[in-house]
């Protein structure tokens, strides 16, 4: 059995998806153990306790500098000793020990078709705000395992989402959750929870099949 942490920032959506997964069984082998949040006010929180699963607040506001915050963040981690950490609208840099400590056992959800519209300063809803801003008629979600970098570990899966004309970010925003990040992210914990992916150097391969478009 998988033993998943998943970190969250807001509402949480992608933590529902996952929840909702675990319960239809559309992710077999795997659970939550806790839930680490980074903002106490998190809707996240909510639905972690609605289905009594612990949750962490962790502020990096609350520690006297970011060092003080990375090794308590990485203390409880090792504390809680998961298998996976699943990265579900998190917007705190993970810290790079954490990343050495658990090399290919974080993964990441972003909402746009990387290595477009990714790095610093696109999180939420500036994603969807420059995806509108540069034209770009496709966008859509990736999810990835964590390196050090920003955005740039191995991609596990990703899948495109269509810009309609008089999107707002919000509309765009929604769109991508519903059509790309709720299904993606549990699919990739479902694969990673029954042996179906591996990561070779800087490429994620898949083990049931060659191709899984024949
Ligand atoms: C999602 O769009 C995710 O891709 C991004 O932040 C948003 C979080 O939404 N990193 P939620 O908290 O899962 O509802």
């Amino acid at each position: 059995m998988l033993k998943m942490v998943v970190c969250v920032s807001g509402g949480g959506t992608n933590l529902q998806a996952i929840l909702d997964s675990l319960g239809s069984g559309r992710i077999t082998n795997a659970e939550i153990i806790a839930v680490i949040s980074n903002n106490a006010g998190a809707k996240a929180l909510e639905r972690a306790a609605a289905h009594h699963i612990p949750g962490i607040v962790m502020s990096p506001k609350k520690y006297p500098d970011r060092e003080a915050f990375n090794e308590a963040f990485t203390a409880k981690m090792r504390e809680l000793g998961p298998d996976l950490i699943v990265l579900a609208g998190f917007l705190v840099r993970i810290p790079p020990r954490m990343v050495a400590e658990f090399s290919n056992r974080i993964v990441n959800i972003h909402p746009a078709l990387i290595p477009s519209f990714c790095g610093v300063g696109y999180y939420g809803l500036r994603v969807h705000e420059k995806v509108l801003e540069r034209g770009v008629k496709v966008t859509g979600a990736t999810v990835h395992f964590v390196n050090e970098g920003m955005d740039e570990g191995p991609i596990i899966e990703q899948k495109a989402v269509r810009v309609r004309e008089g999107d707002t970010p919000e509309t765009l925003q929604r769109r991508v959750m519903e059509q790309a990040e709720w299904i993606l992210l549990p699919a990739a914990i479902d694969d990673i929870a029954n042996g179906r992916i591996a990561v070779k150097g800087e490429r994620v391969v898949r083990l049931d099949t060659v191709c899984r478009d024949t």
